[in-house]
């Protein structure tokens, strides 16, 4: 099936018509959960030769990212088309349509209707991520989408969707490029194979300075207002009802309704391995801690720790502050690279290469494993698209995302009710 160019040009600009009436429907179908059938679609199968309809729901900074990793690939000779974008802020629409000369959609829930769409990414604030996740494997697209998978007070919408897209054959890549580095897995075979004893301890740190995901989020036009041109019900979700608010719009990452600072946004990128390498899945009980120890323009904290308790008897830990850069970026990205250690040896993560080095007084012999393939933005998108045809698990599948989801979402829970938070495996609760 090929998207007919003519058509899509007609379509290029929605009429301001359309955008409210498209605005109405989203914000409607907010109130009555995803409100799409919960019987999938049937999504096209890609033949060999067939090309990739790509779309994009969501036109700020990342969507766009993305688009242009699209792009390359299909510079390279990916046979990838962008064929539609959607946007509930008609200006960020317009600009992003025009560009890629894409059909445009002011709902998500049209664009899914489209038939000719395989692949969707999401590059939305977090809260809204699981409903268009949800919506998009009932609608048949396979799915690229941005971490985190949800916002942190959603654990009853990450598990249903857990379960939603486990059980459809939708394709499903969560967006943190890091896990494209085959470090992990080669380290996970290391682990498997007893090359460092029974890990017992794993840590991850992220230290910068400013608070420039937040506060410093360009304001594209400070005299916004709801209406034909943005969508606030549908940008509200079901984050609580409030009067619209130029900040909250544009700034979301300031707020906890839609972001849990650097904690939602950094981690899910560098937890996400180590839950990779250790073959753990729920945590037994989470702390968190930590504040808005140096900005105090915002909600959220600049600085949390995570503390992570597995029945495997493994500890896991997540540090790190906005206030404050040392040691700066770790030999090699993510910035916030892990550290596993077991009963025998450690291993760390340098440059090009992993590192293993004994622990006083065993056998064990210190050495260096040069890491096949480092990690790669751009191959992380490339490795959704190769999915979609050969029908395989991405390198960042659906239960990772939930098994690193939870302990996040623990974390924030604890630090903000100065509780420990558990883990119930039979109810598969979160217990404060
Ligand atoms: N992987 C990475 O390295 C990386 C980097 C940056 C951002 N991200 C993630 O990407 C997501 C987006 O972040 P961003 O910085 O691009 O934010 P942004 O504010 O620049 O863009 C979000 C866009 O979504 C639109 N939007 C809001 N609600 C919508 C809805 N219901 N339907 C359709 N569009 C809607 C907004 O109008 C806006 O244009 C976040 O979840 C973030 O964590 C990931």
């Amino acid at each position: 099936m090929t998207a007919d160019r003519s058509e899509s040009s007609r379509s290029n600009r929605t009429t301001r018509r359309a955008f409210m009436r498209n605005a109405g429907t989203a914000a409607a179908a907010w109130t009555v959960g995803t409100g799409l059938a919960a019987r999938p679609a049937q999504g096209r199968v890609l033949g060999a030769n067939d090309r990739i309809n790509f779309a994009m729901i969501g036109c700020g900074g990342e969507g766009n990212a993305l688009l242009s990793m699209v792009k390359i690939l299909k510079d390279q000779g990916v046979n990838v088309e962008i064929v539609a974008v959607c946007d509930i802020y008609r200006p960020r629409l317009e600009k992003t349509a025009e560009r890629y000369k894409a059909k445009a959609y002011s709902s998500h829930k049209e664009l899914l209707a489209d038939s000719s769409i395989d692949v969707v990414g999401i590059a939305t604030p977090d809260h809204i991520h699981g409903y268009q996740i949800i919506d998009a494997i009932r609608a048949g697209k396979d799915i690229y989408c941005e971490k985190p998978v949800t916002h942190w007070r959603q654990f009853e919408l990450t598990k249903r969707l857990f379960r939603e897209v486990s059980k459809s054959d939708r394709v499903f890549q969560l967006g943190s490029q890091y896990m494209s580095d085959s470090a992990w897995s080669q380290a996970r075979r290391m682990i498997q194979e007893g090359q460092i004893g029974q890990p017992v301890h794993a840590e991850v740190s992220f230290f910068r300075v400013g608070d420039w995901g937040e506060r410093g989020m360009p304001i594209d036009d400070p005299d916004a207002q709801p209406g034909p041109d943005l969508d606030w019900q549908a940008f509200l979700g079901d984050s609580p009802k409030r009067e619209f608010d130029v900040s909250r719009f544009f700034r979301w990452r300031m707020y906890w309704d839609y972001a849990g600072g650097p904690a939602t946004d950094l981690y899910p990128h560098c937890l996400s391995q180590v839950i990779h390498m250790l073959g753990v899945k729920m945590p037994s009980l989470v702390v968190g801690t930590g504040g808005k120890l140096r900005y105090e323009e915002r909600e959220v904290p600049d600085t949390c720790n995570i503390l992570a308790e597995y029945p495997e008897k493994m500890s896991v830990s997540m540090v790190g502050t906005q206030a404050n850069d040392y040691p700066g970026a770790r030999p090699r990205p993510p910035a916030c690279s892990p550290i596993i250690r077991g009963w025998e040896a450690t291993l760390t993560f340098e440059n090009e290469e992993i590192v293993l080095t004994p622990v006083q007084g065993t056998k064990k012999e210190g050495k260096r494993v040069k890491i096949e393939r480092p990690f790669d933005h751009v191959r992380h998108m490339k490795n959704l698209l190769d999915c979609c045809r050969t029908r395989e698990k991405p390198e960042y599948p659906v239960d990772l995302a939930y098994y690193t989801q939870t302990p996040i979402q623990m974390g924030i829970l604890s630090l903000r009710e100065g509780k420990v938070a558990k883990f119930d495996p039979t109810a598969e609760k979160i217990v404060l």
